[in-house]
């Protein structure tokens, strides 16, 4: 069995390629940087792991042609790599106290066209790639804005994501392939993404060893989880209104 994983170099996307590893599934590392994953390549392979690096970043979909050329079949297609607001154009961590109102759309841009844009791609270069019974996942976040949580670039970007999730469902079921899409929401984990501090809220932070093992089990079950947005702990995400009340 083989995996492609973007943003497979560090925090979730790293946990899942190890705990996939684990079970024997022959890991493509997608990073949009060769030395951090040839790194990544190196440390897996020093665990037992079969891993190959395959240069994917997600602002420059020649990067994601040219992968394709070079990869024959699939199994999994993970697509791990995202960004939250405001990247490059404000701070490096997502600022959850950010106005609504201050947002540019420099900010919106640049979070859809990774999260959502560069995601798109990816599905439609690689679904051609996969087995008849291959499965895409994409790695999501709650998109109801609540007065804890409303980062509006990165919930709208994922809140695409989520609709072009279902919207491929939606034909795979309908052309009755057995091929699988749906979004896994691993819940607050502690990475860069967010400066380690995921989950203080409800004082739980998840380490991205225990995401990746969660997401591993999703990815390898025999359910059929074709359409599902699916929650840390098995729940199916069902509900998209905001919590303003
Ligand atoms: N952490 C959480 O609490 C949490 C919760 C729910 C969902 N998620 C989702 O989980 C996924 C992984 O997040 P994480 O927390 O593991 O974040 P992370 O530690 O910041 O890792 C993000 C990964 O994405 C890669 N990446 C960023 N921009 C890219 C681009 N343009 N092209 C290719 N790769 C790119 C990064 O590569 P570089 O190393 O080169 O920057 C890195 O490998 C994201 O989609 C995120 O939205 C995270």
């Amino acid at each position: 069995m083989k995996a492609l994983i973007t943003g497979a170099n560090k925090g979730i996307g790293l946990a899942i390629a190890k705990s996939l590893g684990k079970s024997g599934v022959k890991i493509l590392v997608g990073a949009r940087s060769e030395s951090r994953g040839q790194e990544t390549v190196k440390k897996l392979s020093s665990q037992g792991i079969a891993a190959s690096f395959i240069k994917i970043d997600l602002n420059n979909f020649d990067t994601i042609h040219n992968a394709a050329k070079e990869i024959n079949e699939l199994d999994l297609l993970i697509n791990n790599a995202g960004i939250p607001d405001s990247h490059k154009t404000d701070q490096p961590d997502l600022d959850q106290k950010k106005m609504i109102s201050d947002y540019t759309t420099d900010d919106l841009r640049e979070t859809l066209e990774v999260n959502f844009l560069g995601t798109h791609e990816m599905i439609k270069v690689f679904l051609p790639k996969l087995v008849k019974n291959g499965k895409i996942i994409n790695i999501t976040i709650p998109i109801q804005p609540n007065d804890f949580w409303h980062p509006l670039a990165y919930q709208t970007s994922k809140a695409a994501q989520n609709v072009m999730t279902m919207a491929y469902a939606l034909e795979f079921k309908n052309m009755h392939s057995e091929k699988q899409i749906f979004g896994i929401m691993p819940g607050g984990v502690a990475t860069d993404l967010n400066g380690h501090t995921a989950g203080a809220l409800d004082g739980y932070i998840k380490s991205a060893e225990e995401a990746g093992e969660i997401i591993a089990k999703l990815a390898l079950d025999t359910e059929n989880h074709n359409g599902q947005i699916v929650q840390f702990d098995g729940k199916i995400i069902t509900d998209y209104e905001a919590q303003i009340h």
